[in-house]
């Protein structure tokens, strides 16, 4: 059977290809779905948007060996959209390779977050982090080496958006190794460490992508995203006190050296311990716009050697297992 298209009268610019696996069956996308043709000729309509992807699409495409389809990157936001409104099925597929799943886990959760920080006092924010962590949280749970595979992916560069993946992915993984936490309480947990940096939303961007040394004042300022993103997310019903806890801490440290409040150890909960762990670890292994990444090995390194005093001591050395045999 021949795989029909029609010439697109306005071709799209760019193409971003779209795993066929990702695309569920019975399902309607809000955007077209483009067929790259061979050599080098313009994409045609595959699938025009409000159309459904059908049993038949995906045995056809299979048959012809095609696995991708590709979105115009203007409507990418629609197609990230349905990545993430469809992400418990994509990862509850048996027949989804692990790499396409956590590819999903990364792309869907750096949309969400860019949406989070472009708006976060949006109604449906907590909502749809909560959302996100719980199906993220399992699947790193039944898949064990998922962890590994996201690992892999890490985006080396600072982005907030990024990082807020990163040290969720991290903080979880350290929980769920640490031992002694409920499946419950690593969901909150998960949720605040997700949001945990949600204050620098409201700090002046020239502050937060400044190249060089903060000034005093500046730094002053940026001191402040701890309280200010438990503040945007007070009193919403979706948040525990557990997660508000991580959001308000997670820059103090176990000598009293950290802030907003250099509180006292006894303050500080295991789980804020392990999410400044993974905060910290993160900041280091990715490049910002004033300083180069450095690798795993030195980072633990630099954590150990001349961070051990501000850092819980077990579960450091969890961490640095876990790192090593991830
Ligand atoms: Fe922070
Ligand atoms: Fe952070």
């Amino acid at each position: 059977m021949e795989l029909k298209g029609e010439a697109v009268a306005s071709p799209p610019q760019q193409l971003i290809p779209v795993p066929v696996a990702c695309l569920r069956e019975e399902t309607v996308t809000s955007f077209n779905l483009y067929l790259q043709t061979r050599g080098g000729q313009q994409p045609v309509l595959y699938r025009e948007k409000h159309l459904p992807f059908t049993d038949d699409d995906r045995r056809r495409l299979e048959e012809h060996n095609i696995r991708h389809l590709y979105v115009d990157s203007r409507e990418e936001k629609a197609y990230l959209r349905y990545l993430e409104k469809n992400l418990g099925a994509i990862l509850g597929d048996p027949e989804l390779p692990l790499e396409h799943k956590t590819d999903v886990v990364y792309v869907s959760g750096r949309f969400l977050m860019r949406e989070v920080f472009a708006d976060p006092r949006a109604g449906d924010t907590v909502n749809r982090s909560k959302a996100y962590v719980q199906l993220t949280y399992e699947f790193l749970s039944q898949e064990k080496t998922a962890f590994a595979q996201l690992l892999r992916i890490t985006s080396y560069d600072y982005y907030t958006y990024t990082h807020s993946i990163n040290v969720f992915v991290f903080s979880i993984t350290l929980a769920q190794r640490a031992g002694a936490f409920s499946p419950q309480e690593l969901k909150d947990f998960g949720t605040g460490a997700l949001l945990h940096d949600i204050g620098k939303s409201l700090i002046d961007p020239s502050i937060l992508n400044c190249k060089g040394k903060l000034t005093l004042e500046q730094w002053e300022e940026m001191k402040r995203h701890p309280v200010l993103g438990c503040r945007i997310l007070d009193g919403h019903s979706g948040i525990n006190a557990a997660a508000l806890e991580v959001v308000r801490y997670h820059h103090e440290k176990v000598n009293r050296s950290g802030y907003p409040e250099q509180c006292d150890a006894k303050a500080l909960s295991p789980l804020i311990r392990i999410c400044t762990i993974a905060d910290i670890f993160d900041a280091l292994t990715t490049k910002r716009s004033y300083k180069d990444a450095v690798s795993t090995f030195e980072a633990l390194k630099i954590m150990k050697n001349e961070m051990a005093e501000q850092l819980d001591a077990d579960l450091l050395q969890t961490f640095i297992k876990m790192m090593g045999a991830p």
